[in-house]
């Protein structure tokens, strides 16, 4: 049995080779069935000529409609026309899973394909968007593992809040109130004080309200946390892990960046160092486009297109002023108006792909701002007593994953980087 792709190999013409897969699409004339096959690796085209074939089995060609599953045997021949340039002949065409009528045709509306999603995820796009997430993930955590980073487990239900409360999904526990994770921050905190560094890829969990291209329920979290890092050198490790993720992307998913229309030219750019913006200078940059913008205005959508639309380098916006920012990140001392921390932007206008920060090491801090925020400290001691037991200047980050793919893969919405997006108006299928 080969590959779709082993058999679209040059040097096989003439040779005889079994193949199977799913009816992608077919169409016959006269005694002859065009059968288009697809398997995870690609498609070629079948032809199933009366005569070739066992009667029953050219029979049951001319029924099998799209979807059908099929094992076909036959010769290798070379066709311009046909899709790759080869096609198969065959000399047998067996239907294993006959297909009743597909629901999903050419044209249909973006409701129909998210209520048919577990039929939807079959479509040549969706599975080159998954080949190039996973070959993201697999960069990043080759490059955690080639320096030092152990990949560890946090849990998903807690009783923390890192980021905005507003955001938080609330679970009946047992007898008691918990959330789902919206960060697996504080855990890796915890684990830098035996391992130093540490990474997680964990779901995370936002009950977003509103709508947005770039916002999903629960999404899948790449975060990492280390010891004796600095905000300085946090950002080289993202942008070190970015520049890895893409570069094993480009190598191991040509074909599929190909599909989804992604010159891996302009990802191949992508390499260290980038540009860092303070937030007071985007401010200055983005009045001067003209932007309603002034000290303390949140960088949303908009904001963050404007700055990178010209670029084709992500860039680092740093030093936000703490109003806007969760309570964990360390004071500038520089300018105590703000934090040290950045968000990672990707170019082309797509915006944050990373939140991360130096981490607050001062107690009397945290708790000031999380009475502040009207938090019960009750929740947090054993994050407190984190401090209190040989303290180190710490640093760490979140990438999203389904952010990253979105932007390698040029996609317009962020749900169709997961095989099941989970947004305010979906949990079917
Ligand atoms: O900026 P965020 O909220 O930062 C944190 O959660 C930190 N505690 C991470 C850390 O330092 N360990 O989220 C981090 C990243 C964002 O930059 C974005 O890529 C992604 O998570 N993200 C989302 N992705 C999809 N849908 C959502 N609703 C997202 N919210 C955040
Ligand atoms: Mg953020």
């Amino acid at each position: 049995m080969l590959q779709v792709k082993e058999a679209l190999s040059k040097g096989l013409v003439g040779k005889k080779v079994r193949v199977r897969g799913w009816i992608y699409r077919t169409r016959s004339s006269g005694g002859i069935v065009f059968a288009v096959l697809r398997d995870s690796t690609g498609i070629i085209q079948v032809t199933v000529k009366k005569d070739a074939v066992a009667d029953q089995q050219f029979e049951s060609a001319t029924k099998a409609g799209i979807e059908s599953s099929v094992i076909v045997e036959g010769e290798v021949a070379e066709d311009k026309r046909a899709p790759g340039g080869y096609e198969i002949r065959a000399s047998s065409f067996e239907v294993i899973g006959l297909a009743e009528a597909f629901p999903i045709t050419e044209y249909q509306s973006t409701e129909l394909l998210l209520d048919l999603r577990h039929l939807w995820i079959r479509s040549r796009e969706q599975t080159a968007v998954a080949r190039i997430k996973a070959a993201l993930v697999r960069g990043g955590r080759e490059w955690f593992h080639d320096n030092g980073y152990v990949e560890v487990n946090p849990p998903i239900v807690t009783g923390v809040c890192p980021e905005d409360s507003t955001t938080l999904f609330q679970l009946k526990y047992f007898d008691r109130i918990a959330y789902l994770s919206q960060s697996a921050q504080f855990y890796l905190e915890s684990l830098i004080y035996s391992l130093e560094k540490v990474y997680a890829i964990t779901p995370s969990f936002r009950a977003e309200k509103s709508r947005t291209p770039r916002h999903l329920a629960e999404y899948w979290h790449m975060e990492m946390e280390a010891a004796w890092v600095d905000n300085e050198e946090n950002m080289k490790v993202q942008e070190e892990l970015v520049s890895a993720m893409l570069r094993n992307a480009v190598d191991e998913c040509p074909e599929e960046l190909k599909l989804l229309k992604r010159d891996p030219a302009t990802l191949k750019k992508v390499e260290p160092p980038f540009d860092r913006m303070k937030y007071e200078e985007a401010m200055d940059y983005l009045q001067k486009k003209g932007h309603a913008v002034s000290w303390g205005s949140d960088l949303g959508a908009i904001e963050e297109r404007a700055l990178t639309l010209d670029r084709e380098l992500p860039l680092f916006v740093i030093n936000y002023p703490k109003e806007l920012k969760p309570f964990y990140m360390k004071e500038n001392p520089e300018d105590p108006r703000t934090y040290k921390n950045s968000d990672l932007l990707a170019p082309e206008g797509f915006g944050e792909i990373i939140g991360g920060s130096e981490r607050e090491t001062d107690n009397t801090l945290i708790i000031e701002r999380l009475r502040d925020k009207g938090e019960s400290l009750d929740s947090y001691q054993w994050y407190l007593d984190l401090r209190k037991y040989g303290s180190v200047p710490h640093s760490g980050f979140g990438l999203g994953l389904e952010r990253i793919a979105t932007w390698v893969c040029k996609l317009e919405h962020i749900r169709d980087a997961i095989p099941y997006p989970r947004t305010v108006a979906r949990v079917y299928p």
